[in-house]
């Protein structure tokens, strides 16, 4: 007999890159977000029939189907540098507790549940609010694990981002646990945990080699700016970068990626030289937009990313569909979680872990009619 596949809840859903990652491996029952233009790219790609557009603060736990795993990436602006930090007691992340107030009303609790954040979670208010979280977890029978991921080992795009992974107490976590710290673990996490004592250091095992670079990505095709709007752009650059391109073979084709800030006053393009591209954002998150410098055949033209590149920075299949509009499609990916990371901790840890409580579930349910 085959395992029936573990369904799936995606809150703060965005345009449905998480969903994409799980759905190869859980059947997506529900999943909500307040913008109607991220929805309208949610739901071009995987249907409409369980996408509810509204806020969470609107949401009841009664009218949500059943999720063995659920998934909430909720928003980081009070979390982010580039925000005011004001942490999980400010507006936009302390949606956190709304989410968790949906949960209390849920009449079946997820077996397993994942949050994703920026890594500010970790820091904000002195660890202070990863401790609110991690204990309103705990208060719930869920035993939990932080980690941080860099999306950069699946991707050319440097995305650190935090994950907790809470599963419920009953589960055997044994095959799961590392009971020490791993290549999950860097020091941000440990310093967020240090205070606690029953951490889980859950196990995976690491990606293997990333197969694409970012000039593997790019559309060379692709409209390029007018030689003066590239000359004013290239201009920017800070001496010490100039000195670097100036040296790159005239037959070499090479990008390099920069965001335009401003440093004592003056305006800079500060460029990668990794291959990556650096964190995509949305405008919320303030400059926003990442340029890029293109070398080929011994000619600078520059543009800013695509929002193609943007979706296959993030992990998209190149078929996913975006918004017509340029700036709905790069703030949705900005703001969205990479799919790659998504499905390796779905294969190597949600869906292990809901199999686990999966197996123990009819023992138990056989043990009470026994009883009874
Ligand atoms: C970090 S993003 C999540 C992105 C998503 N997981 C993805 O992969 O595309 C946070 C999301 O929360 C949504 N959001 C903000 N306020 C909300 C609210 N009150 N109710 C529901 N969703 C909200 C935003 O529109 C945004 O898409």
């Amino acid at each position: 007999m085959t395992a029936r596949l573990p369904t799936f809840v995606d809150f703060f859903a965005g345009s449905g890159l998480v969903t994409q990652g799980a759905k190869h491996a859980c059947i997506p029952v529900w999943s909500n977000d307040i913008c109607p233009k991220k929805a309208a790219i949610y739901t071009a790609n995987h249907g409409n029939d369980h996408f509810h557009l509204g806020s969470i603060e609107k949401v009841s736990g009664t009218s949500i189907p059943q999720g063995d795993i659920v998934w909430a990436s909720f928003p980081c602006q009070d979390l982010s540098l580039a925000g005011k930090m004001g942490g999980l007691a400010a507006s936009r992340s302390g949606l956190f507790w709304e989410w968790l107030r949906v949960l209390d009303e849920m009449p079946v609790k997820p077996s397993v549940i994942a949050l994703e954040n920026v890594v500010g979670l970790l820091a904000a208010n002195g660890g202070g609010d990863f401790r609110l979280l991690y204990q309103a977890l705990r208060d719930r029978s869920y035993k939990v694990g932080p980690m941080l991921l860099d999306a950069r080992l699946w991707v050319p795009q440097s995305r650190p981002r935090v994950f907790v992974v809470a599963a419920q107490d009953h589960i055997d976590t044994t095959a799961l646990d590392d009971h020490g710290p791993n290549w999950l673990h860097p020091d941000a996490v440990l310093k967020a945990i240090a205070p606690l004592d029953d951490i889980v250091f859950w196990a995976m095992p690491r990606p293997q080699k990333r197969p694409k670079t970012l000039t593997d990505l790019i559309d060379w095709d692709a409209p390029v700016f007018n030689d003066e709007r590239a000359a004013a752009l290239i201009s920017l650059t800070a001496a010490k970068h100039r000195e670097l391109l100036d040296k790159l073979p005239p037959n070499r084709r090479a990008a390099f990626p920069g965001y335009r800030r401003t440093r004592q006053g003056k305006q800079v393009l500060e460029l990668r030289f990794d291959d990556l591209s650096g964190c995509l954002r949305t405008a919320e998150g303030g400059s926003s937009c990442q340029f890029i410098l293109l070398h080929a055949a011994g000619e600078w033209k520059a543009r800013k990313i695509t929002s193609r590149e943007a979706a296959l920075l993030m992990g998209a299949p190149r078929s996913y569909k975006l918004s017509f509009s340029y700036n709905e499609s790069y703030n949705a990916m900005g703001d969205a979680v990479v799919v790659p990371v998504v499905k390796h901790l779905v294969d190597h840890l949600l869906v292990p872990l809901s199999q686990a409580h999966a197996k123990r579930t009819p023992k138990a349910v056989s043990r009470v009619r026994l009883s009874a």
